[in-house]
């Protein structure tokens, strides 16, 4: 399975469904190849041609920062990377956002490619070419977009994957069906998502893949329809802030069900009630455990916000997204 992210009628970066027994043979027509990886999965990378060095990485929110992006640029200078050489990151979204920033930045920028382990990197954070740290307990405040080489999406990564970061991925991949449901696919992956295995995942994730590689394509530098991909996430990154600010253990995935529900609230109060039930039946959390008060401060010094407004994603409908500005006092 491949699908092309095409911009302006060039292949800016491709989607590629397989075994991981297949990555090796990818890896070929590179002539150096660095591996960034989360030492989770680390039993499950086979070996790679051309490997100069690797390094693994520390998953958490806390780590992921610019001065662990300077450690992974230290090791890829110690290992004497030339100008064509390859990252490649496999893990999750954090390991794809540090490995890719890293790739950005050395030598003024090297290729990478993703292999996403996690089901939330496999349907947004891996590919799209958004990369970067957290900054003072904001989310993603650096970074840069730069599209990988490839992302090699194999579901057999599924299977040792926590509960709890597949959950989280499952608002990831309800997220893109709710924006684009073609086909179904939110009523699809509701229903699969109730008693989920790789094997009835693997198409959902795929389709849900080549919706987010499509409209990169067409917008990669979120100057329009890219904006729908952040549906419920600006309501996520201040549920984030906060839960930081508390000391509250709240992943990612678990803030953006919490933040979809929130925004669909202002849109279509009807709308939020079933999707509640949806989600609470695809086993996710649903209820913002702080009031809007709380959480408005976050959302205002969101890097997305203009002249004291924030551009909010808004759901009429499923399948129906609009995207308006908004104030504090609107929310
Ligand atoms: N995660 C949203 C995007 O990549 O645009």
């Amino acid at each position: 399975m491949q699908i092309d992210v095409v911009n302006g009628g060039k292949t800016v970066s491709k989607v590629i469904g397989g075994p991981v027994s297949g990555l090796p043979d990818l890896l070929l027509a590179y002539p150096e190849v660095f591996l960034i990886y989360d030492e989770a999965v680390s039993s499950a990378i086979p070996e790679l041609p051309s490997l100069k060095g690797s390094v693994a990485v520390d998953v958490s929110e806390e780590a992921k920062s610019m001065d662990t992006v300077l450690l992974l640029c230290r090791s890829m200078m110690e290992a004497g990377l030339s100008r064509e050489a390859i990252v490649l990151a496999v893990g999750g979204g954090i390991t794809t956002d540090m490995a890719g920033f890293a790739a950005s930045i050395f030598k003024r920028g090297i290729r990478y490619a993703t292999v996403p382990t996690t089901l939330l990197a496999m349907v947004d954070a891996a590919i799209g070419g958004k990369t970067g740290v957290n900054f003072d307990s904001y989310k993603n405040m650096l970074g840069a977009i730069r599209q990988p080489e490839f992302t090699y999406i194999s579901s057999e990564f599924l299977r040792t994957l926590p509960e709890r970061d597949f959950r989280s991925g499952a608002a990831e991949l309800l997220k893109t069906f709710l924006i684009d449901n073609t086909s179904s696919n939110y009523e699809k992956a509701v229903e699969v998502l109730t008693n989920p295995s790789p094997e009835t995942l693997q198409d959902l994730v795929f389709a849900a893949a080549a919706v987010k590689a499509s409209i990169v394509g067409r917008d990669p530098y979120e100057k329009g329809e890219r904006v729908k991909l952040n549906l419920g996430h600006t309501f996520a990154h201040a549920i984030e802030h906060e839960a930081r600010l508390r000391g509250d253990d709240i992943t990612h995935g678990e803030a953006v069900a919490m933040g979809i529900i929130l925004s669909a609230r202002l849109s279509n109060p009807a709308l939020a009630s079933r999707l509640e039930e949806d989600f609470r039946r695809a086993g996710l959390r649903t209820d913002c455990p702080y009031p809007l008060d709380a959480l408005r401060p976050a959302m205002f010094f969101d890097k997305k916000a203009e002249g004291g407004k924030v551009r909010f994603v808004l759901l009429r409908d499923i399948g129906d997204v609009v995207t308006e500005f908004l104030s504090p006092d609107e929310i």
